[in-house]
């Protein structure tokens, strides 16, 4: 049976889809999972251990309580693994191509299962961001969306995000990163970055967020 206070934004790096599952749970008043925030700390964790050993990175993964809060007000969203705050330190390019790196890893993968299906609870409802959120994680979802747009405006919007949290890269890196993540992303052999049957799928280059937002708000209230 399909559950009605589940919805799925996955799609591809830049589509739009954090903006917009940030903007439905504050409307909605839902809970949020970003999952792309968990694979940045397999993928930062695996960067400060040196190592790509799956069973090491899960380890350290599963030995401190991973705490991820939207910051309204900061427009920020705000990760604590442990007692250390790791929020911007996420938001690398080179944390983001590690953690991609590390998606697809079977092993990697099954460790974060139940980190996000503990984050649905019936009574409150739930925004699910990610890859395969649809797919996998939450299948019974009965709204799930699929987020693409061109490379153009998905570049345009990281460079603004990252500038944001102070980072500085140039366009022609940040447009090659994303090409890269998008191509291992989508062609993976399990989780593969790809709309499921049963989603929306919705082209943002031309929509402004509150366009998008506003779009998804009249196919969920009908
Ligand atoms: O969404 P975000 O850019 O933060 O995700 C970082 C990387 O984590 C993605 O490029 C992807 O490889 C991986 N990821 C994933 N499955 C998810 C969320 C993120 O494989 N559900």
């Amino acid at each position: 049976m399909k559950v009605n206070n589940l919805i799925t934004i996955d799609g591809i790096s830049g589509a739009g889809k954090g903006t917009l599952a940030k903007s439905l749970a504050l409307e909605l008043d839902y809970s949020l999972l970003d999952s792309g925030t968990l694979y940045r700390l397999v993928g930062l964790i695996a960067k400060r251990l040196e190592t790509s050993d799956s069973k090491e990175i899960a380890k350290e993964l599963n030995s401190r309580e991973i705490i991820i809060e939207f910051n309204d007000l900061k427009n920020l969203t705000e990760v604590f693994f442990g007692s250390e705050r790791v929020s911007e330190e996420l938001r690398s390019e080179e944390v983001a191509m590690k953690a991609s790196d590390l998606a697809k890893n079977s092993y990697i993968r099954n460790t974060l299962i139940k980190h996000q299906r503990d984050y649905f609870d019936s009574n409150k409802g739930l925004i699910a961001d990610g890859r395969d959120m649809g797919t996998v994680i939450f299948p019974q979802a009965k709204w799930k969306f699929f987020l693409i747009a061109s490379i153009e405006e998905r570049a345009k919007r990281r460079l603004r995000q990252l500038k944001e949290v102070g980072l500085e890269v140039n366009m022609p890196t940040l447009i090659d990163n994303i090409k890269a993540r998008d191509e291992q992303d989508t062609n993976r052999d399990i989780s593969p970055a790809v709309p499921a049957d049963d989603a929306l799928t919705i082209d943002t280059s031309d929509l402004s967020a509150e366009g998008l937002k506003n779009k998804v708000l009249k196919i969920i209230k009908g």
